[in-house]
């Protein structure tokens, strides 16, 4: 396969933004190229000069954590940005097209819609798998771009790595793996494949297991020929300074993370216990992230109604695709995670 093929042809030709920190990377002691502020920063902390804009400490620290080289990282504004982006290199508005399993996570679909580029929807099966029918007919479609999302949300499942590796070998464009989720599963993450498949983009973030959602960064993983092409056409400051160091007090945080991690699936386990015994739940699907999706009978919107007015905000997803009936269930701390369970077995239908 030919990436290159796969990148829109305005993108190959343009010559991206040139940055004053691209221009000059050493150190000096008058720094007066970039129109920043000498004097200092309003607010207790200083961030008057620009970020590195390829975030060269924050990938140095990731690299080795996730077994990729540091050209083989793209950091973005949240994953909302890696989706932004991949979507805009590969896809000529008007004209591409990009194809989704639903039921899935809803920015695939918004980023489309955004750049004005056709969606093709091809939904799991009802147990929210990838069968033979629907990798055939994945393989056979001429979109740009193919999302998997995997732990997939709002289903919670892993889609079976058999089926996503025949799409990786027969689909003609480029493979998202969307792993948001991938901290809270023992499955190996497909960042481990990334040599064998060219056309393999692996996202995962820091909103979820990292804890740190309202930094918005997330990563995308894959060949330094696609790593180039996304930093390419980002905007040439995407992470902040900020946002930057944080991330690198994160990562050296190790303890905290396994932590949380451990924490939220003994939680996921504990609520997973309980759901089914109460009246009103018919099934708990089985769950690989951190949330449960849950069917409700006889009336889902009345429960989530219900936990509303008792200040419980669980995610109503009963409009999507193979969804009727079901809540999404976030796994919260364990006082929480009680709150929730007592409500359910309180409520009178
Ligand atoms: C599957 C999936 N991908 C991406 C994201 C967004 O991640 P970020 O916060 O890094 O933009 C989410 C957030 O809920 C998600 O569920």
């Amino acid at each position: 396969m030919v990436i290159e093929n796969l990148v829109r042809p305005n993108i190959r030709a343009m010559k991206p933004y040139s940055s004053a920190r691209d221009e000059f990377e050493g150190e000096a002691h008058v720094m007066l190229d970039a129109n920043e502020n000498s004097l200092g920063s309003a607010g207790p902390e200083r961030f008057n000069r620009y970020p590195d804009p390829h975030q060269r400490a924050v990938k140095a620290a990731l690299a080795p954590l996730k077994n990729v080289a540091p050209e083989q990282i793209f950091l973005g504004n949240g994953s909302d940005e890696a989706i932004d982006l991949l979507v805009r290199l590969t896809c000529v508005p008007g004209q591409d097209s990009i194809l989704i399993l639903p039921p899935t996570y809803g920015m695939y679909e918004v980023a489309a819609n955004l750049n004005d580029v056709a969606m093709e929807r091809l939904p799991l099966t009802a147990d929210f798998q990838l069968s033979p029918e629907i990798v055939a007919q994945v393989v056979a479609s001429k979109a740009k771009l193919v999302f998997i999302c995997s732990p997939n949300n709002p289903t919670g499942n892993l889609l079976y790595a058999d089926a996503v590796e025949e799409i990786l070998r027969g689909f003609g464009g480029l493979v998202i793996v969307d792993e948001a989720y991938a901290d809270f599963t023992t499955a190996p993450s497909w960042t481990t494949r990334l040599a064998e498949f060219p056309n393999l983009v692996v996202m995962q973030t820091f909103s979820k297991a990292w804890g740190l959602a309202g930094l918005r960064l997330g990563m995308a993983f894959a060949s330094p020929e696609i790593i180039g092409y996304l930093n390419k056409i980002k905007p040439p400051y995407n992470i902040s300074e900020a946002t930057q160091q944080h991330a690198l007090a994160a990562l050296q945080d190790a303890e905290r993370f396994e932590a949380m991690r451990t924490g939220l699936l003994k939680g996921r386990d504990w609520l997973a216990e309980r759901l089914p015994s109460v009246g009103i739940v018919e099934e708990v699907f089985p769950s690989d992230a951190n949330f449960l999706l849950a069917r409700f009978r006889p009336d889902a919107t009345a429960v989530y109604d219900y936990l509303l007015e008792k200040g419980i905000v669980v995610r109503n997803r009963t409009t999507q695709p193979g969804c009727a009936g079901c809540l999404r269930l976030t796994v919260g701390t364990p006082a929480e995670n009680e709150a929730l369970l007592t409500a359910l077995q309180e409520f009178e239908s």
